[in-house]
């Protein structure tokens, strides 16, 4: 379990869900961790739990939407650790609400952390990787960046978004050695998701309804995959988004899997 020994891991909004398990994973897998995240009481949560793990670990308190905070994080972590060989692209936000009456504040909130961040960290940290000589960085996009949601259209434009970016990114940084790829993850329940649920925008029956593999995600799921993708096993991955969904992007009718368990005949 050495995968990532001596390696530094940055992972925006890593103070919990699918950003904290990625975090323990790559610690387990011997990486020292930055956690950067908007909340400051969440990051030292995590930062104790990642050194009782036995981690080398800290935390930046960064608002991502703040490009000059983007800067002083990269330069923290540099300081700190002497390098960056690995960011994740994981902090995100999602506000349900019907297009019709979505507010331009709310718009440019979620397009700000989502894509404006996303991109300037990885400008940011890819400076420093091109200097060293190369690097790895993961982006967090989602099923909704093909799969829409009714009443998240910022959250699916800024999705798709990512998709984008991180085809351009890798194609234009892969000269740099930094390899850039994204995962877009089915449903998860954290807090965002927990948060959509008592609003009542998703209901659990309707998201069970069109999952293949008829339950949800786990963080855990995820995180593998984002170690897989910062691995030597994926050198030949460049630019993709990879969903992890338990084959919800298959785009199956709800309760379709009805229909084979009625007539299979086996
Ligand atoms: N949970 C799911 O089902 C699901 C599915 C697809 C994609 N995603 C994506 O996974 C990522 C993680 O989401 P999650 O489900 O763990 O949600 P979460 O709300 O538990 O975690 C998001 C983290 O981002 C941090 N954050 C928010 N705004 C920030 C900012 N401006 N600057 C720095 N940090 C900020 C939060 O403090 C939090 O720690 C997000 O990009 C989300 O869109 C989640």
């Amino acid at each position: 379990m050495n995968r990532l020994k001596d390696q530094v891991a940055i992972v925006t909004g890593g103070s919990q869900g699918i950003g904290f398990a990625i975090a323990k994973k790559f610690a387990a897998e011997g990486a020292s961790i930055l956690i950067a995240d908007i909340m400051e009481k969440g990051s030292l949560a995590a930062v104790k739990a990642l050194r009782e793990m036995g981690a080398n670990a800290d935390h930046f308190v960064i608002d991502i939407t703040n490009v000059e905070e983007i800067y002083e994080m990269t330069k923290y972590c540099t300081d700190k650790f002497g390098k960056i060989d690995v960011l994740v692209n994981n902090a995100g936000i999602q506000k349900p609400c019907p297009s019709m009456n979505l507010s331009e504040d709310d718009f440019d909130r979620i397009m700000d952390v989502n894509i404006k961040g996303a991109f300037f960290c990885a400008q940011a940290v890819g400076r420093v990787m091109r200097k060293n000589g190369g690097g790895r960085i993961v982006s967090i996009s989602s099923g909704n960046s093909r799969m829409m949601s009714v009443g998240r259209a910022p959250y699916c434009i800024s999705k798709a978004g990512i998709n984008a970016m991180t085809a351009i990114l890798g194609a234009e940084w892969a000269m740099y050695n930094i390899r850039i790829n994204a995962i877009a993850p089915g449903w998860i329940k954290t807090s965002m998701v927990e948060r959509g649920l008592s609003l009542n925008a998703i209901n659990e029956a309707q998201i069970l309804s069109i999952s293949p593999v008829e339950r949800w995600g786990k963080e855990e799921e995820i995180a593998d995959l984002a170690m897989y993708l910062v691995s030597d096993e994926s050198t030949y991955i460049v630019g993709q988004t990879i969903f992890c969904d338990g084959g919800w992007s298959t785009g199956i009718l709800p309760n379709a899997l009805d229909y084979i368990r009625e007539n299979d005949k086996m």
